[in-house]
Parts: structure tokens; C-alpha cells; sequence
């Protein structure tokens, strides 16, 4: 190479936005350029002779040695750990997130590694600010929601007791039974209220898998309890056969659907939970004592809630019946194979 091409390239090199660091087969750093010594803080006097290793993190090194020797044995231009967070580590012992792009160069029978590094601080403090600010917007469309939810349901119930109550005041001295009817309509839509407030409040904290099917179905129950008219039972046998967690997962959302399902359509008085083992199944049975339904009527597709239920089944390999018929009650049955201590079904 002549010599203007040759400070054409130290040009380009020093010049450079990104850290240069060339590296030697043995790990000894040959050739660093401006920003890699600005980046680092090391001298570049300091650095060239010195393994590159001590431009890593402590933690890093011993892994960082086996590494090296292994992209020695097939030398190949990459970017460096594509999956991993990298940092480098400066002369005063601070690290920084960096980004690596590694390749070889043959330099009279040596190879030699180029390593360009970007030292990407900015782009991270950037994408965790994004990343806040994305929470943020998202609680502020969840707390418009609410607003509006609470300002279109339930203030508008209240308002309507509120006008119950005035026409009450003015019924009662010259119609006192009217009054007392409009009394008793309020104290009725404030019950109503409250079980909607209840079920609204259920529907932002909806109870989760807990990774115990017994534990996480009495939660679904004691909430149950809490937010409807209907009295729930849960009865479960001792020494139940394990489930798999997916498994467990998939019953508990089911239980959840029905018991949404009790709650919203059938008028039930009682509803109890079974669970036992029945043939070499584990079977969870809800039923209520409401109005029941006809289980052959077409569904528009805008009731996701049975064929979720299927769907949830089919995944686990679980077999899911409905027994309904109008002014029967609805039993829901679903029964998941088991498997005994030695994998056999049982
Ligand atoms: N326990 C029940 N008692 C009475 N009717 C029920 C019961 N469970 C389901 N149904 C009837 O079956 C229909 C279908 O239920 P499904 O869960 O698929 O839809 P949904 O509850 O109407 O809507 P979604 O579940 O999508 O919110 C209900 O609309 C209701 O008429
Ligand atoms: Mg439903």
C-alpha cells in the first residue's frame, strides 16, 4: 500500500465514531484507535501490549478466554453475542453497554481480529425512557377507561336513586305508600350498584392461576362469594392425582368461565365445585340450580366463553360435557387423564 493510501486509512481509523480494538490470536490487543482509548480511558500505550480482557467486566473474563479460543478456531465476521446484553469495562472500573461486531483479518500468516465497538448508553437510556413512557400512556388510557366506565355505569345508577329519593320526599306526607315503594326501588337499585361495582372491580383484579389447582379454585370461590347472590360449595377429595401445571391451568380457567357464566346467566340460588377422581380422570364438576339453557341454540360468535372452554379442554387432552336444559340448571363436567407415580394412566 503506498503511503497516501496508508494515512488515508489511519485517517479513516482515527477518525472513526465507533472504538477500533485489533487483537492479536493470542488475545493481545495490537491496534486501538482515538475513540477506543477515549472510551475506555486507558492510554493507548497502556492498552497495546495488554490482553483485551481487561476491557471486560471481572465476571466477564474467565468466559470471555474460552470464547476467544473458541472464535480463534473458526475466525468469522459476526456481530458478538447477539442475544446478550455486552459491556465493557473503562480504566476507573465503570462498565457500559456496548455493541461488538468481531472479524478477521490475515496480517503475513497471522490472523489478526478486528473488534468495533459502540458503546450504546444512549440508545439503552433511550429505550427504557420508551419503554416508561409507553407504562405511562398505558395507565392513562386504563384511567380514562375507568372514568368513563364509572361515569356511564354506575353514576348513572346513583343519579337514578337520587331521583327516586326526591320523589319519595315528595310522596311522603300525602301518599306515603307511594313513598315507601320509591324508598324500597332505591335501596333496591343500590344493591344492584353495589353488585356491579363488585364485579367491576372483579373484572381489573380477575383472580390468576396460582400454580395449585385446590388453593387457586378456593380463591375463585371465596371471590365468588364475595361479588354474587349465589351461595358456592367447593368439595374436594383427599389425596388427589397431580396435575401438571399447564394442566392445572387449564381447569382453573375453565372453572373460571363457568362460574363468570352462574353469575351472569342463570339466576342460581346454589352452585357447588366438585373435584374427584373418577377412572383414571381427575374430574372438576360446577353446577347450579339456575335457569338452565338450551345447549343445541346457535351462538353468534361474539360468546367466546363455551368454545374457549372446549378449546382450553381439547389443549390438555381433557374431555369437557355440558348437561343443561331450560329451567334444569347447568352441570359443566370437565375430566383430565391422570397419570399414576409410574406414568401409566390409571
Ligand atoms: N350457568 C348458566 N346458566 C344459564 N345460562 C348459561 C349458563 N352458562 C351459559 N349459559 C348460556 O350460554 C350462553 C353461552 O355462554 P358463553 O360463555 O359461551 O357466552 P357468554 O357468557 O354469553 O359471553 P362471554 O363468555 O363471551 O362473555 C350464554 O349466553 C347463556 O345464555
Ligand atoms: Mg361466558
Amino acid at each position: 500500500m503506498d503511503s497516501a493510501a496508508n494515512d488515508l486509512f489511519r485517517h479513516i481509523c482515527e477518525s472513526a465514531p465507533d472504538a477500533i480494538v485489533v487483537v492479536d490470536a493470542a488475545g493481545r490487543v495490537v491496534l486501538v484507535n482515538a475513540r477506543a482509548v477515549e472510551m475506555f480511558g486507558f492510554p493507548a500505550g497502556e492498552l497495546v501490549g495488554s490482553t483485551v480482557d481487561i476491557l471486560l467486566p471481572d465476571a466477564l473474563r474467565p468466559g470471555h478466554v474460552q470464547q476467544r479460543h473458541a472464535y480463534m478456531q473458526h475466525p468469522s465476521t459476526r456481530p458478538m453475542g447477539t442475544e446478550l446484553q455486552l459491556f465493557g469495562r473503562r480504566r476507573d472500573g465503570s462498565e457500559f453497554p456496548v455493541e461488538i461486531s468481531l472479524s478477521p483479518f490475515q496480517s503475513g500468516g497471522a490472523t489478526l481480529v478486528i473488534s468495533i465497538l459502540r458503546d450504546i448508553t444512549e440508545r439503552r437510556r433511550l429505550e427504557v425512557e420508551r419503554e416508561q413512557l409507553r407504562a405511562v400512556a398505558d395507565m392513562e388510557k386504563e384511567r380514562q377507561r375507568i372514568a368513563m366506565d364509572l361515569h356511564d355505569g354506575i353514576i348513572q345508577s346513583i343519579y337514578a336513586v337520587g331521583l327516586n329519593l326526591e320523589s319519595a320526599k315528595e310522596d311522603v306526607k300525602s301518599r306515603p305508600d307511594d313513598a315507601v315503594k320509591q324508598v324500597n326501588r332505591a335501596i333496591d337499585r343500590l344493591n344492584d350498584t353495589i353488585l356491579d361495582l363488585r364485579s367491576y372491580i372483579l373484572d381489573l383484579r380477575p383472580p390468576r392461576y396460582g400454580g395449585d389447582l385446590v388453593d387457586s379454585l378456593n380463591g375463585l370461590v371465596a371471590e365468588f362469594h364475595a361479588n354474587s347472590l349465589i351461595e358456592p360449595t367447593l368439595d374436594v377429595e383427599p389425596d388427589l392425582p397431580a396435575l401438571t401445571e399447564e394442566q392445572g391451568r387449564a381447569i382453573f380457567h375453565i372453572a373460571q368461565e363457568a362460574l363468570n357464566n352462574a353469575r351472569k346467566h342463570s339466576r342460581a340460588t346454589q352452585l357447588f365445585l366438585r373435584l374427584r377422581p373418577v377412572d383414571g380422570t381427575l374430574r372438576l364438576q360446577i353446577a347450579d340450580n339456575g335457569s338452565g339453557f338450551d345447549p343445541g341454540a346457535d351462538l353468534p360468535e361474539e360468546h367466546r366463553g363455551m368454545r374457549n372452554m372446549l378449546a382450553r379442554a381439547a389443549a390438555v387432552g381433557a374431555l369437557l360435557r355440558v348437561e343443561t336444559a331450560l329451567g334444569a340448571g347447568t352441570s359443566v363436567m370437565v375430566e383430565i387423564p391422570v397419570q399414576t407415580a409410574t406414568g401409566e394412566p390409571r
